[in-house]
């Protein structure tokens, strides 16, 4: 069953760019499985155009199966018997052809192509100044994140800038599209399912939905050699040069270790180049440094990416067990471990989205000008929203686990303390209890304060959506 799920935003800017007359350079760039390459075949359905795959391999070799490309794709035979052999060559046809017509031009692992041929932005700067500039190419440069940001292709100092028209990160999905892909299975599961793949496509669209969860767990990320057995590692691989130092230090995180000191102890990474790698790895998406969102305490480092956590936690640290194929005993141990450690923080995630989903559908009076999460020494708050307009502040709680009604009051009355003690002062506040389930909890809401449950997940899901490919917001 394939599913192709939201990305009404994404396609619906590049239809933008498509409609209007001029010469459109873009670039797309994301995580590996993020889904750059199927939105953009998506976007191309219909189009004149022609889709280009580059490879680490010799200019001329490239360029002879890109001729076989074009010939099909633009209906242009010639090519096929007398093929192109050079980048330049082959952007001057395309120019040729583009001139009276809108064509569609994309070449995906762009940064493969550079990698080969270094001189390669500066040659499509020129002829793009002399010739294409002037055509109605769109012209699309997908690929890696690091390939194109820090002093590359978007960087000021880059040939190409300056006649990037627009370029586009893609992100992941929101966990509320995660019952799309296994629609059978019980919400609970798909807030488990978001806690180990995350937002991120390709991990989700290779679930098979009739096997359960920890069944999908083991036999594509725990079993020796399984399709995300060393995922981490190739990964990584993509984007970065030093792949080893980067997996310490994700390793010294998900063992961990938070501060950057710590990080520091824990690697023995020279101060200065561990700085940069942390950099480039939140430019990544796959640490984040966190910070109160009021007042003061020093940040944090975790690991945003929750495939990445998951795999740094199970797969890595019980390499040795998995090797030795005692998957099944790693499995035991991840069906216990799970709801304990990661899930918790998923849920804590999912409740962001929903409150943000509920303030749009106005179910939730507040315009959030700032959200995040607040701490002061012992004291945590795990969802803050800020309402700077009109003075307002949300706080929540979110619980991984079964809440008894006096429970639930519990929480929010330490909630209604903690508020005292937050450097805010707003003219009204919002009490927010979140958990999978909580006991009568239509009594809180009679009291005035905001409860998500998993059916607020299930109402707010956009399973049906997706699946009948209707548009949606
Ligand atoms: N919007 C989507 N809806 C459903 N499945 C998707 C979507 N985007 C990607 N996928 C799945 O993820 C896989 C990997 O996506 P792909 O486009 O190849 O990622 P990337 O090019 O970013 O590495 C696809 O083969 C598809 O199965
Ligand atoms: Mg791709």
């Amino acid at each position: 069953m394939a599913v192709f799920v939201d990305r009404t935003r994404e396609l619906g800017l590049l239809e933008n760019l498509w409609s209007s007359d001029r010469a459109v350079m873009l670039v797309v760039y994301g995580r590996r499985r993020i889904g750059k390459t199927l939105l953009l075949k998506k976007f191309l359905e219909g189009k004149r155009g022609v889709y280009l795959l580059a490879e680490e391999v010799e200019e001329k070799e490239l360029m002879r199966e890109f001729s076989e490309r074009i010939a099909e794709a633009l209906d242009l035979p010639i090519l096929k018997i007398a093929p192109i052999d050079t980048w330049r060559k082959l952007l001057k046809l395309i120019a040729k052809y583009a001139r009276k017509d809108r064509v569609l031009v994309i070449i995906d692992e762009f940064q493969y192509a550079v990698r080969v041929n270094p001189a390669l932005l500066s040659m499509i700067q020129a002829l793009w100044d002399e010739e294409l500039s002037k055509t109605k190419i769109m012209l699309v440069l997908c690929g890696s994140i690091v390939s194109f940001i820090e002093d590359k292709v978007l960087s000021e100092k880059a040939p190409l800038y300056g006649r990037i028209t627009s370029n586009m990160r893609i992100e992941e999905l929101s966990p509320l599209y995660i019952p799309a892909f296994t629609p059978n299975w019980d919400n609970v599961d798909h807030i488990r399912a978001y806690t180990v793949f995350g937002g991120i496509p390709g991990y989700l669209a290779s679930i098979d939905p009739e096997k359960t969860l920890w069944d999908n767990i083991r036999d594509l990320i725990l079993r020796k050699n399984s399709p995300y057995f060393d995922e981490a590692k190739k990964l990584l691989r993509e984007e970065v040069r030093e792949v080893t130092r980067y997996y310490s230090i994700l390793e010294a995180v998900a063992s961990g270790a938070t501060r950057f000191s710590e990080i520091l102890n824990h690697t023995g990474i020279p101060r200065e180049s561990l700085y940069k790698y942390i950099q480039i790895l939140v430019e990544m998406n796959i640490l984040e440094k966190q910070t109160p969102i009021l007042g003061k305490a020093k940040p944090v480092y975790r690991i945003r990416d929750r495939f990445l956590q998951f795999w740094f936690r199970y797969n890595a640290r019980y390499r040795t067990a998995l090797e030795l194929e005692l998957e099944d005993k790693v499995l035991e141990h991840v069906r216990q471990d799970l709801d304990k450690t990661l899930t918790p923080s998923a849920w804590e995630e999912v409740t962001k989205h929903i409150v943000v989903e509920l303030i749009r559908n106005n179910e939730i009076d507040i315009t959030p000008t700032r959200i995040g999460k607040w701490w002061h020494r012992d004291k945590e708050v795990d969802l803050v929203v800020v309402d700077d307009i009109n003075n307002k502040l949300l706080v929540g709680e979110a619980k991984w686990s079964k809440l008894s009604l006096s429970d639930a009051r519990r929480i929010a009355y330490r909630l209604e303390e903690i508020i005292e003690e937050i450097p805010y002062k707003p003219k009204q506040t919002l009490i927010l209890v979140s958990a999978p389930e909580i006991a009568d909890h239509s009594k809180l809401v009679e009291e005035g304060i905001i409860t998500i449950t998993i059916d607020t997940y299930r109402r707010l899901s956009k399973n049906k959506l997706a699946i009948h490919g209707k548009k949606n917001k």
